[in-house]
């Protein structure tokens, strides 16, 4: 059917599900590699990291533990006001424990920022970041993530877990929209 100029244009590819597959299972053997003393705690940021956790999770050979956290941060749709708030708390305490923040990706940081220092202050023994992706041109706060996926350009991707507007998020893909 000719095209109308109107629809949305469809989803392109930006990192396909084998490079993710292959990166995922290289941060994988990153984690096992620093962490061999206290109990691990996977904590996922949602819900953006929801399918990036479950295929991280099995990466990682050593036993661990995993918990969700829900942030929302106030703003409009594009513009952070650099407020972020706990929406959905953890089941169990991590103090004394390994916690590795699992997030989609690092935009402005203020997400990232914020729940560095909520789990320090909650005596974790260590908290480390890890995040599939991260976009610097996005940068309002430094920081400093230990275990990345892929640095990407200055663009609004989705699949894989992340979304625009709540769609998306089930594309194997990472992939972007738009022209
Ligand atoms: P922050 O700006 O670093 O605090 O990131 C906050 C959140 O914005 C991320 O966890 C994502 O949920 C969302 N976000 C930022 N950039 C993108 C994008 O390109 N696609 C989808 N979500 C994004
Ligand atoms: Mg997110």
């Amino acid at each position: 059917m000719p095209s109308s100029g109107t629809e949305p244009s469809q989803p392109r590819v930006y990192i396909s599900r084998e490079r993710i597959r292959q990166r995922v299972a290289e941060l994988g053997r990153e984690i096992e590699r620093d962490h061999s003393q206290a109990p691990l705690v996977l904590l996922g940021v949602l819900k953006g990291s929801f399918i990036f956790l479950a295929d991280l999770a099995r990466a990682i050979e050593h036993p661990l533990r995993v918990e969700f956290l829900g942030v929302q941060s106030y703003g409009n749709e594009t513009k952070s006001s650099g407020a972020v708030q706990i929406t959905l708390d953890v089941t169990a305490p991590v103090e004394g424990c390994d916690v590795i923040i699992v997030e989609d990706i690092v935009d402005t940081g203020l997400t990232a920022d914020f729940l560095m220092q909520q789990l320090t202050a909650r005596r974790a023994r260590s908290v480390r970041l890890c995040s599939l992706l991260h976009k610097p041109a996005g940068a309002r706060r430094e920081v400093h993530i230990d275990y990345l996926g892929f640095t990407i350009d200055d663009v609004f991707v989705v699949g894989y877990g992340l979304d625009h507007a709540q769609q998306y998020r089930n594309l194997p893909d990472i992939c972007v929209i738009g022209a």
